[in-house]
Parts: C-alpha cells; sequence; structure tokens
C-alpha cells in the first residue's frame, strides 16, 4: 500500500495545483453542502490541504509520527463544523482527482491503495475529534487593540470561558472581519485566572487577517478561538540552560513562557535573543528588560538586522548572532518567528553543531 500510495502521488505531484483545484470543484459538486463550510478565498486553504497531503504520503509508514499529526488535525477540524458523514465525500473526492492526474499510473491496485490508506488517515482524525470532550471553539470579545507600530498591534481579547492553554502554546482564531478564515496567534502571556487573552500581530504583506486584525479590528468585535496547541516548552527540571531565539511577534509564545518561569525563584538560566529588522520592531523590548531586572536568570540580548541607530546592539539576522556565540550544544533551544526566520534560525544552528533533538519549534508547514 505504502509503495502504491507514494509512486502514484509522485506522478500527480508536479500537478499538485490542478489536483487540489480539481478535488475541492469535485468536492463542492458531490456535496455542496460542504461549501458554505470553507472560506471564500480558497487559496490558503489549497495550500494548507496540499502540504498536509504531502507530509501524510512522506509519513504513511511511520505511525508513530504520523499519529499525533492526524490527531491534532482531526481534533482542530470540529471548530470548522466538520463532522463524520463529511470525510466520505472528501475520500471520493480526493481519489477522483488524483485519479484524474495519474493517468496510466491508476490501477485498481493503486485505487484500493489510496482507499486503505484514507481509511486509516480519517479513522485517525474521526477517533481523535470523537475524544476530545472540550468545546470545539470559545467566543471572546475583544476589549482592547494597541497600535505598537504601523504594522503590529497588542490585542486583549475577554472569552466568556478562560481558554486553558500552556504557555508556549498557540491558538487558532476566527475574527468577524475575515469569517472562515483561521490563523495561528499565541498568548503572550501565562493564562490569567479572570482568561484574559493577550495576542501581538503583526500585519504580514497581503495578509488577509493579520492586516484585517491590525488595521480594522475593534473593541467588541466577537472572535472564536479554537483549543490550544504547540510544544514550546521549558522543562525547568531537565537540568538544562535554555537558549530562546524569537523573531518580531514570535516573541509572544517565549513571553509567555518566560512570565511563568518568573513565578519560581529557582530556574534554569534563559538567553532570549529577540531579533526584528530595525530597532523599532523590538516594540517589546522595554517590558523584556523589566523582566530580566527582576529575574536574574534571564538574559536580554536585542538583535536588529542592520541599524545604524542602534549600534550598541547585535547586528546581523537572529540566526547570525546566535551562531556567533557557539552551538550552544548544552542547552534546550526554542524558536518562534516567521517560516523563514525558523527555516533559517534552525539550519544554521544545525550547521554550527547544534544537536537537532535539543532544538524546538512548532511547525509552520500548515501555514
Ligand atoms: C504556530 C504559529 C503561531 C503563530 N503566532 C503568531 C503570533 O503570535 N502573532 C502573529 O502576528 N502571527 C502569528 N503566526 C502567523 C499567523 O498565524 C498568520 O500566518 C499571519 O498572521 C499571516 O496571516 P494572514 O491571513 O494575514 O496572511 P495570509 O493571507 O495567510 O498570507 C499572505 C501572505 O503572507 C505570507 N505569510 C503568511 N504568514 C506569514 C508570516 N508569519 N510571516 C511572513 N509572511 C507570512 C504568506 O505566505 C502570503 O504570501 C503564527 C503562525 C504559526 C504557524
Ligand atoms: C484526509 C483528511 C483531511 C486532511 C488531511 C485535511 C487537512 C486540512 C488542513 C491541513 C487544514 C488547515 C488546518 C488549519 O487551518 O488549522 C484543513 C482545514 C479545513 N478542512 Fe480539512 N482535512 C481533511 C478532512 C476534511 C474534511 C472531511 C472536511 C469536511 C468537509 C474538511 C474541511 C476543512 C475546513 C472547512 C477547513 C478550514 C478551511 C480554512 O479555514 O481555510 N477537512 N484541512
Amino acid at each position: 500500500m505504502v509503495r502504491l500510495v507514494r509512486e502514484s502521488f509522485a506522478v500527480v505531484e508536479p500537478q499538485a495545483d490542478h489536483v487540489a483545484e480539481a478535488f475541492y470543484a469535485t468536492l463542492f459538486s458531490i456535496a455542496p453542502e460542504i461549501r458554505e463550510l470553507f472560506p471564500l478565498n480558497m487559496q490558503v486553504q489549497r495550500t494548507r490541504f496540499l502540504r498536509a497531503l504531502v507530509h501524510i504520503v512522506q509519513m504513511i509508514d511511520r505511525p508513530e509520527e504520523l499519529g499525533p499529526f492526524l490527531r491534532q488535525l482531526g481534533r482542530d477540524h470540529r471548530k470548522f463544523g466538520v463532522v463524520s458523514r463529511h470525510y466520505e465525500p472528501l475520500g471520493m473526492a480526493l481519489l477522483s482527482a488524483i485519479k484524474k492526474f495519474a493517468g496510466g499510473a491508476w490501477t485498481v491496485e493503486v485505487e484500493h491503495a489510496w482507499a486503505e490508506a484514507y481509511t486509516i488517515v480519517a479513522r485517525a482524525m474521526l477517533d481523535a475529534a470523537a475524544a476530545d470532550e472540550g468545546p470545539a471553539w470559545w467566543t471572546a470579545t475583544l476589549v482592547g487593540h494597541e497600535r505598537r507600530a504601523r504594522d503590529l498591534a497588542v490585542v486583549r481579547l475577554q472569552p466568556d470561558h478562560p481558554v486553558p492553554y500552556l504557555p508556549g502554546q498557540y491558538l487558532s482564531v476566527e475574527v468577524p472581519q475575515r469569517p472562515r478564515l483561521w490563523r495561528y496567534l499565541s498568548p503572550a502571556t501565562l493564562p490569567r485566572p479572570d482568561g484574559l487573552l493577550e495576542f501581538h500581530v503583526r500585519a504580514v504583506q497581503a495578509g488577509w487577517v493579520s492586516r484585517a486584525v491590525v488595521a480594522e479590528a475593534q473593541p467588541g468585535d466577537v472572535w472564536r478561538i479554537g483549543p490550544a496547541m504547540g510544544r514550546l516548552r521549558v522543562d525547568r527540571n531537565a537540568g538544562r540552560d535554555v537558549v530562546m531565539v524569537a523573531g518580531g511577534t514570535g516573541l509572544a509564545p517565549m513571553r509567555a513562557i518566560v512570565e511563568d518561569l518568573a513565578q519560581w525563584g529557582d530556574n534554569p538560566r534563559v538567553h532570549l535573543f529577540f531579533g526584528g529588522r530595525v530597532r523599532a520592531d523590538l516594540y517589546d523590548l522595554s517590558h523584556l528588560y523589566n523582566l530580566a531586572g527582576s529575574n536574574p536568570w534571564l538574559t536580554v540580548v536585542p538583535v536588529v538586522e542592520s541599524d545604524a541607530d542602534a549600534a550598541t546592539m547585535q547586528q546581523g539576522t537572529l540566526a547570525d548572532v546566535v551562531t556567533r556565540y557557539g552551538a550552544w550544544a548544552d542547552r534546550d533551544i526554542l524558536v518562534s518567528g516567521s517560516p523563514a526566520m525558523i527555516r533559517s534560525t534552525v539550519s544554521r544552528m544545525l550547521v554550527a553543531g547544534t544537536p537537532l533533538d535539543r532544538i524546538t519549534y512548532d511547525p509552520f508547514t500548515l501555514d
């Protein structure tokens, strides 16, 4: 099954965009009621689905790695309004799209292999969704919107019920300005008794949701918030010091972890590299300096790519500056920021000699 799925997928992969288009067209024609679950603009969704499919095909013979991915995906689909009866038409549409582009590579055996693979995937997602007893989403009202820069806002939301998360995790959000376009944001504080959530949002160029949040969101807006995900954390008992590398609003999860650690007297040493293109991008530096002032285990290192007015700061990309200090081989490393920043930092650290299993970052492959 694994071989047949991989070989036939390799045939259609060069035309993946067309496969995705055919897949959604077929899905919406055989099950029109499914269309309204999806956003009007399907561009991001098509990319995310394809990335997930590639990941699944790569991992199909590694259930110990694929399992957690599928379970999270299945749980996460509850917030889209997806229920078990949707899985059959989706499977039919997927097989029909692959068949269309596989040409002569599509045989009865290949069809059976895909049907078996899809059943395994759908079963794992459905079982995880059924086992999840928490709400599929929470609603939260925007109570604060502070513009820290032209392209950056700090927003605060009061959920109807506290949303459970661990410091360092991220939540998915849907904002009223962009219905059905869910995006990930990381709370920037540790969970508070009153449930208040704080997000730091940077408007990315041509960004559908981030630009709406920075420019249009206002008090009274009601957001939907999906369940927490993510692996960034500090194990205080691991006996290892920590390096945090945060680009832009990638600071948010690190700040939540640092605030959490600050509740304890005894902590590992933490070096927090906080980077931006210019000094103005380091929007939360004074707060970090305050934290470092009262927590001797915390060292904050501001990094700017190039800014003549910030001569006292380390200059270069985060990847340049962090690896200038060596491999940090005895540390646990947490990395957070844009996909490009995570990619370059992790690859440069690996070249510098940092062991891969010491580096943690949240997957940006779905984005
Ligand atoms: C685990 C995780 C946690 C996140 N936490 C935060 C957070 O706390 N604060 C925050 O502001 N954002 C965060 N993001 C990014 C956020 O989820 C969105 O991807 C981002 O806001 C862009 O969404 P959009 O709808 O505006 O852009 P889209 O309309 O989805 O994309 C528009 C264009 O921007 C590019 N793009 C998408 N994401 C980024 C990015 N992060 N950086 C640069 N270019 C991008 C796309 O490739 C595309 O070309 C997080 C992402 C992940 C995966
Ligand atoms: C093989 C099974 C499936 C895979 C691999 C898959 C994959 C994905 C991925 C990767 C995302 C983006 C996740 C995110 O934004 O957090 C997504 C979103 C979504 N999926 Fe699926 N999915 C599957 C089954 C289904 C089914 C059966 C339905 C129902 C018809 C469905 C409907 C949706 C919807 C409505 C979204 C949100 C779209 C958006 O916000 O842009 N999915 N899916």
